[in-house]
């Protein structure tokens, strides 16, 4: 089967049911670990009302409720809010099937917007900017990040490079390839959305980054090479049924297959993933 690949900076991805579903597993606690950095890094008052813009499947969402007395979780993918809704009951949560243009028409106005992650899939970063700064009231602010994977590495080997390493082994172990691969393409930087923030009608009032990583493991298990590895190691535990000379067979063969995923296993043994940078942008609304 040929592999496909999708990129995490198209919108239209995250329509789909089967990439909702997974979203954000291939790297367990560390998407989470970003959204909680960043809830750390605000100020929020408990009496303060929150827009998350961009919610997604309700990483952030997560975080901010018991933070804030309200969250307007917004997003335009009705397969990331339908896992949102299965993972996330409050009391003080609302939920809106659209962008934030379709929000403003019906809703108070309020004065604090977050979107974690979300600036990169937008297909018109710019009107989405100027639709913030127009509903926003003077002083209101909107706090968002933007991914950059320019420098993503393993172990400080480009990834690219890493990706073609790991193929070539998988090949030369016959094991089955990857059918999905995920992109990411750097499309913006510190400069072009200072400078976006600026046309749109907006003030930034500081911007601060830092360094996405983790354990190249989690990378592993993304690709569900663990679970199959486990599955392997299951087999040979269970199978009581079969003749002797047979079950000899079988079991040397599932240990040939076992060693050859444990040698792609190490590839990424105690190696550090850095997926990139993020940039946390504090800007306002200047309405005089
Ligand atoms: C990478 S996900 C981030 C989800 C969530 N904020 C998180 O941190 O896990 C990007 C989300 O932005 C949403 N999105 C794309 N275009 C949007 C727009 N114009 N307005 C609001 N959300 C949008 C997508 O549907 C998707 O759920």
């Amino acid at each position: 089967m040929r592999q496909k690949k999708y990129s995490i900076c198209d919108a239209d991805l995250y329509q789909k049911q089967w990439y909702a579903e997974c979203y954000g597993l291939e790297n367990k606690g560390y998407w989470s670990s970003l959204c909680k950095d960043l809830v750390a890094s605000l100020d929020l008052d408990p009496e303060s009302r929150v827009i998350d813009l961009g919610c997604g499947t309700g990483y952030l969402t997560q975080e901010l409720l018991p933070k804030v007395k309200h969250v307007y979780a917004i997003d335009p993918s009705i397969a990331m809010l339908r896992v949102l809704r299965k993972h996330i009951r409050a009391n003080n949560l609302d939920i809106f099937h659209g962008t934030i243009e379709d929000f403003v028409c019906s809703s108070p106005p309020i004065p604090l917007i977050l979107a974690h992650g979300v600036f990169v899939t937008l297909k018109k970063p710019f009107r989405t900017l100027s639709s913030i700064y127009s509903y926003l009231p003077h002083k209101g602010i909107f706090t968002f990040s933007v991914e950059n994977w320019e420098n993503q590495n393993i172990d400080g080997e480009p990834y690219e490079k890493f990706l073609q390493r790991q193929e070539k082994l998988t090949t030369e172990l016959e094991l089955p390839n990857l059918q999905i691969l995920l992109t990411a393409e750097s499309r913006y930087t510190k400069e072009d959305v200072s400078l976006l923030i600026q046309s749109a009608g907006g003030h930034l009032l500081d911007c601060s980054e830092r360094t996405m990583s983790t354990s190249a493991e989690d990378l592993f298990d993304s690709y569900e090479l663990q679970g199959e590895l486990q599955h392997l190691c299951s087999i040979q535990k269970e199978d009581h049924s079969l003749f002797k000379r047979d079950l000899a067979l079988k079991r040397e063969g599932i240990q040939r297959k076992i060693d050859a995923w444990k040698q792609l296993e190490a590839l990424f043994t105690g190696k550090i993933w850095t997926i990139g940078t993020q940039y946390i942008f504090h800007t306002e609304a200047l309405k005089e």
